[in-house]
């Protein structure tokens, strides 16, 4: 492990080494690097509101009210007005008792089930879950059992079998790297019927999964809470409400755990002010106008209906999330790679962040792209 040279050189050899490109313009549906125009469909900005200029405004504004930064971590004096206030309207929209507004989703998932990890604790996950829960429970003093991707046999079978004290189950609502979902009700019967507890990471679908329109969108949005139990639920800010920050909604006593022994709550930082005013101005603006989600969703229907005019074989999805399957890196970067010719971006998912042999491209629709963006997408596909 100490000798860096040759991890970075094997990494390299089986192409599987990464590379960060320097975005030189604002996060958009139209991004500029390395002098080079492209049009961007490898972001998780699904409703475009990055670069939003009604927020920026109100950003601006909230940066006089606010100042820059927190200054400090939340139990120290980094806690504002404005996180308050975001974690009532978070409460109030999704229907749990409390809301903790955490620094990103990853540590909101790590510090969730540090909190609460003792001997005796099993984690129940999907095979396909978001690496950030995945190491919530390697980080942590529990049982780390994981079941075939979205499969409930599976599920059932390894729960029943396992003796511990405390059983959860963590899984992704809608999985990131494939655009899939997961079957909340199902998995909540599973839950139910095992005594387990159900933890869900809704960081895809927080903004972006409709149902009830006068509900924040959301994969809980058409579930009823009195009969589906979810334990925690965890959103991002960072995706489609085009902010910073995550948060976790849950029973007013988990909240209350975790600010007391979330160690990345606790001993981080807190999310500036300004940006969590500009969060709930976020968040505001996707439930009063309507047009945001619903562009979003023609766009993806358009994208569906070309690529089956074109017969390009791509796997099913009807979340913004949308996939083909190569089956290599080397194939995969090649075609990353005559994208970017065509000045278009769309993102190479390679082992380990899939299943040996599962190497695929990844496009994410938002609800900014036009027809003629979407239209030369899908004719590069056609071509190769
Ligand atoms: C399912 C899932 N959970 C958590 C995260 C991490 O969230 P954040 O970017 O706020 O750390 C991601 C980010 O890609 C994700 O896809």
């Amino acid at each position: 492990m100490s000798d860096f040279k040759k991890i970075i050189s094997n990494l390299k050899k089986s192409k599987n080494y990464r590379r960060r490109i320097p975005v030189e313009s604002p996060q958009d549906t139209v991004i500029q690097v390395s002098g080079k125009v492209f049009n961007n469909f490898s972001s998780n900005n699904y409703l475009n509101l990055s670069n939003n200029r009604k927020l920026k405004a109100k950003l601006k504004n909230n940066i006089n009210n606010y100042g820059i930064g927190s200054g400090a971590s939340p139990l120290i004096s980094g806690y504002s007005k404005a996180h308050e206030n975001l974690e009532k309207r978070i409460t109030e929209l999704l229907g749990f008792e409390s809301t903790l507004v955490t620094n990103s989703g990853y540590l909101t998932n790590v510090g969730l089930v540090n909190a609460i990890s003792e001997n005796g604790v099993s984690v129940f996950q999907d095979k396909g879950n978001h690496n950030s829960i995945i190491e919530s429970s390697r980080l942590s003093n529990t049982k780390l059992i994981r079941y075939k991707h979205l499969d409930y046999n599976d599920l059932e079978l390894k729960i029943k079998k396992d003796k511990s004290i405390v059983k959860i189950i963590f899984t992704d609502t809608i999985f990131s790297m494939t655009g899939e979902k997961a079957d909340l009700s199902k998995i909540s019967a599973i839950a139910k019927k095992n005594k387990s507890l159900l933890f869900v990471d809704d960081a895809h679908g927080f903004g972006v999964i409709r149902g009830n329109d006068k509900k924040f969108p959301s994969s809980i949005n058409d579930l009823n809470l009195n009969k589906i139990k979810i334990d925690a639920y965890v959103g991002t800010f960072g995706k489609a409400v085009g902010t910073f920050g995550a948060f976790v909604s849950s029973s007013r006593e988990l909240v209350d755990i975790l600010v007391q022994r979330s160690k990345p709550y606790i001993y981080s930082t807190a999310v500036p002010p300004a940006i969590v005013q500009t969060t709930l101005d976020s968040i505001n603006m996707i439930m009063d106008d309507k047009k945001i989600i619903e562009n979003l969703y023609h766009n993806i229907t358009y994208f569906k209906k070309l690529v089956r005019e074109f017969k390009i074989n791509i796997n099913y999805s009807d979340t913004p999330i949308q996939t083909i399957t190569i089956g290599n890196p080397k194939d995969v970067m090649k075609i990353y790679k005559k994208a970017k010719e065509s000045n278009i971006l769309i993102q190479g998912i390679r082992y380990p962040t899939v299943p040996k042999n599962h190497d695929l491209i990844r496009i994410n629709l938002t609800s900014g792209h036009t027809k003629k963006q979407i239209q030369s997408l899908v004719e590069f596909l056609h071509k190769i």
